[in-house]
């Protein structure tokens, strides 16, 4: 039985003849904060749509605590606890604030949800416990003055917030962001690391990718780089700092 939270093997993802994702082996610990950055189409996200069951490799194994789930799908590994957000936010704009949260958070919960609807004490229950949540996690992120909201009318940077309070609804002991901060305007963005940081000394393990390599450098425990599929460097913000490799990566080695 593996210690890990998270483990892949050999896996590999393409699209017609473009190698986006080519990872021979990483190991993901419980309860550290990792980001994974990269140069723009280095496979990130698509690293994350496999993790998270939204696309499924062309070879290769994924385990979540140890069980295999490489064929499994969206829904299933968010019930075992490993909850992402996108890098295009997919809040649901025709509903409000709270409404996306009461929405989410009752779409992970194993079976108290189709219990409830054959009891209806059991039900309105359930009803005010999942909008005290909501307005709890509402009010950790000072979006509470939002609730009655249209998520339409938010900008960009507060369905960020809102996106990723849908995702801590549900408990995760793991969380996927791809992206949380960009678009994010400074004041804000600031708020949202303080508040990831808060998440992880929570015991929520976090694998972050962001382009923020600031923010990066400040809340990371550990970095993981790839670069077109592949992982070209891994380790603590001072070792990835002065990698040559990763510098390499970023700056082009054919424009050098
Ligand atoms: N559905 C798809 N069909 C075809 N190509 C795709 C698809 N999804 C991703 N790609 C390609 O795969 C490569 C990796 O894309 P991916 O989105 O994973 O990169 P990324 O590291 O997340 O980049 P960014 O930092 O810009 O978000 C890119 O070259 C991209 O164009
Ligand atoms: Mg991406």
């Amino acid at each position: 039985m593996s210690n890990n939270l998270l483990e892949v093997k050999n896996l590999k993802k393409s699209f017609g003849g473009l190698q986006a994702v080519d990872i021979k082996e990483l190991k993901f610990k419980k309860n550290q904060l990792t980001s994974i950055i990269g140069p723009n189409g280095a496979g990130k996200t698509t690293f994350f749509d496999l993790i998270s069951g939204f696309q499924t490799a062309d070879s290769g194994d994924i385990f979540l605590n140890g069980d295999d789930i490489s064929n499994s799908q969206p829904y299933q590994i968010a019930r075992m606890g490993m909850i992402r957000t996108f890098q295009l936010t997919k809040v649901f704009d025709r509903m409000t604030v709270l409404e996306n949260l009461m929405f989410s958070g009752s779409s992970v919960t194993n079976d108290s949800f189709t219990k409830s609807i054959i009891n209806t004490k059991k039900q309105r229950n359930y009803e005010i416990e999942l909008k005290d949540k909501s307005y709890e996690i509402m009010e950790d992120l000072n979006i509470s003055h939002m609730a009655d909201s249209y998520a339409r009318e938010l900008s960009g940077g507060q369905k960020k917030l809102l996106e990723l309070a849908r995702s801590i609804i549900n408990n995760p002991e793991t969380l996927l962001l791809d992206e949380p901060l960009a678009g994010v305007n400074p004041k804000l963005a600031e708020d949202l690391l303080d508040l990831i940081q808060k998440l992880a000394s929570s015991g929520i393990s976090i694998l972050m990718v962001e382009h923020n390599i600031e923010a990066v450098m400040k809340i990371s425990e550990r970095i993981v780089v790839l670069s077109e599929g592949t992982l070209i460097a891994d380790g603590s913000p001072n070792e990835i700092r002065n990698d040559q490799s990763v510098i390499e990566a970023y700056l082009g080695k054919d424009d050098e």
